[in-house]
């Protein structure tokens, strides 16, 4: 079972986290391809994709966006599943419902999920730009990711596709 675990990801943060769900699955017995999505041209060779972004005013990077448009039919067709890592803080924010809104993408790939992890900020990475908008959204810096959760999520990926749990999407 071949799965792509394609990302996209304006700091490095997401990437990290599409490592991890590669290496759960490996270790699981699958054989998982992590690529930044951009050098990723279709879904040719796969069995099932796990697609990711960082989440950026609402949204998934224009990269995973054009991917989705690229691919959409062939998607749709096969075993997917989206994560979008994004909330800062303690308490996270914002709230998952306001952190991105991919109901367009969830739909076009028949997704099984969509998971919303916490994300990662460095101030000393953002451009000037990225800094007013989180200055004045107030936004917290600090790598809040958790480990364990997106460690679980993939592992329940990697039972569904050995069929150890239903799939359903
Ligand atoms: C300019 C900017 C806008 C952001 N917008 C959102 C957002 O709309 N929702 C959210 O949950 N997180 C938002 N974040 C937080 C990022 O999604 C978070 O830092 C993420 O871990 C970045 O992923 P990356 O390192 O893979 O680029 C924003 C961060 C920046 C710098």
């Amino acid at each position: 079972m071949r799965v792509l675990v394609a990302v996209a990801s304006k700091h490095g943060s997401t990437r990290e986290i599409a490592d991890a769900i590669g290496q759960t699955l490996e270790a699981a017995g699958l054989d998982a391809t992590v690529a930044d999505i951009d050098l990723v041209s279709d879904t040719s060779g796969y069995d099932a994709a796990v697609l990711g972004s960082g989440a950026y005013a609402g949204n998934w990077l224009k990269a995973a966006r054009a991917f989705v448009d690229r691919n959409e039919q062939a998607l749709a067709k096969m075993p997917v599943w989206l994560f979008s890592s994004g909330p800062l803080g303690d308490p996270l924010k914002p709230d998952d419902d306001e952190a991105v809104k991919i109901q367009g993408i969830e739909k076009a790939t028949k997704a099984a999920d969509h998971a919303i992890f916490p994300g990662a900020l460095d101030k000393a990475t953002l451009s000037f730009g990225e800094r007013a908008i989180i200055k004045a959204v107030r936004a917290r810096e600090g790598d809040f990711r958790n480990w364990d959760a997106i460690a679980d999520w993939a592992k329940e990926i990697a039972m569904c596709l050995k069929g150890e749990w239903p799939y359903t999407s």
